[in-house]
């Protein structure tokens, strides 16, 4: 078990007032809130060794470089990667997708090639796709679903072929809060040898990740959505197939020796790093990792479930609203979307807002998914380790309120 209200006094977010209410932040999947461990990291940073990283002999330099290179070890411990130079620091999610997609799908993906994608993803883990699939003309697929909206893996099975090159899949869709088979997934996509990429944006923040159980070839996720700073994301990539990869990005850092007339690659993981890295975000990811572990992922994801589940059931009974996605506990973690029959997201979302109750409306940037539902957009509320389930009875007030507002 957690202790919330423990937790809660590491981030001192959490004590704001938002139009004179204590603030219930329920955007999560959006983006999380910051320990003071993470913030005084990006100070100490700053103010006591602020210096670009593998360059320098003096001893900011030096200093910066070993907190740069302990955070990316601090990531490989967290996800239980193999060796810290599969760790690649990004931007961010997007960025990491696109990495994959340009570096090993331009070089891989080949006329009549087939990409698996699921009808649950993110624009991240559709557009590089639809893309790649484009200009090396490929076609791109999407995962059948059955009568329950749930990904079909036994039809799947059935339409994966040796044409499939790669799969590419939501790890628990940002909008639904479910969690996808994707051990079973990865193993068919293994028997075809097509390359498996997990989009674990809401996975790797929320629950235990091991990308050596997982055994996914790509793996990719976001700092600010797992308490680190915006700016900083992850690909983790199994070592043979990064090394066969060309760079994304050409500079520095990302050669080992340059002539006039040709170039060199540096070994992984810095030939995917061109130029000066965001080292503070990055060893505020690094920060944001053993926070996490000090609490427990299995404590953490224990919680965020039952959070989910409270919510499933709380809104339920209000009898004009409807949750997206499957209802049931197991398949479930702390996201929940749900329309109202009348009433549009955006007014739901702003007058919570007067309460002081912070949620997501719009698309959740999954268009297709939603719009699969009948609608252009939902209202979504997503948990994580500071939520209390009286976060989420003052949402359910919240709706009520709304509800009245509009008879
Ligand atoms: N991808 C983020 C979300 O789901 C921004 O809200």
């Amino acid at each position: 078990m957690i202790n919330t209200e423990k937790i809660r006094k590491d981030f001192p977010i959490l004590g704001e007032k938002v139009n004179g209410n204590d603030l219930v932040y329920l955007d999560n999947a959006a983006t999380s809130h910051k320990p003071k461990e993470v913030i005084n990291s990006l100070v100490e940073y700053y103010e006591k060794y602020n210096s670009n990283v593998h360059r320098g002999v003096h001893a900011l330099s030096i200093k910066a470089t070993d907190e740069f290179e302990k955070a990316r070890i601090s990531v490989q411990k967290f996800i239980n990667a193999k060796n810290s130079n599969e760790i690649i620091f990004t931007r961010n999610a997007s960025e990491s997708l696109n990495l994959i997609a340009y570096s090993w799908g331009k070089e891989n993906i080949k006329l009549g090639d087939e990409i698996f994608i699921t009808p649950f993803e993110h624009h991240s883990n559709i557009v590089p796709w639809q893309m790649l699939c484009k200009e090396n003309e490929a076609i791109l697929r999407y995962f059948p679903i059955d009568n329950n909206g749930d990904i079909d893996v036994d039809k799947f099975s059935k339409e994966i072929s040796n044409k499939t090159k790669m799969v590419s899949i939501t790890h628990m869709s940002n909008v639904l809060g479910t969690v996808l088979p994707i051990d079973k997934i990865i193993e068919l996509a293994k028997k075809y040898n097509a390359v498996t990429v997990v989009d674990a944006c809401q996975s790797v923040p929320h629950m235990p990740v091991d990308v050596q159980k997982i055994d996914s070839d790509f793996l990719c996720f976001s700092g600010h959505k797992m308490l680190g700073p915006t700016g900083i994301g992850v690909l983790h990539g199994k070592e043979d197939i990064l090394n066969n990869m060309s760079p994304f990005l050409y500079g520095g850092d990302m050669i080992s020796s340059v002539t006039y007339e040709d170039s060199k690659w540096n070994d992984l993981p810095y030939k995917f790093e061109a130029g000066t890295p965001n080292i503070a975000d990055s060893i505020g990811l690094g920060t944001a990792c053993e926070y996490l572990t000090k609490v427990g992922m299995d404590n953490i994801w224990k919680h965020e479930m039952e959070l989910g589940q409270y919510a499933v059931e709380e809104i339920s009974k209000l009898e004009n609203f409807k949750i997206l996605g499957n209802k049931s506990k197991e398949l479930r973690g702390g996201v929940v979307s749900f329309i109202h029959d009348s009433i549009h997201p955006h007014d739901i979302g702003s007058l919570l807002d007067g309460f002081g109750i912070a949620i997501r409306t719009g698309h959740h940037c999954a268009m297709p998914l939603v719009r699969s539902y009948g609608v252009v957009a939902a209202s979504r509320a997503s948990f994580y380790l500071y939520n209390k389930k009286d976060e989420i009875d003052k949402l359910v007030e919240g709706l009520k309120k709304v509800e009245e507002y509009f008879k």
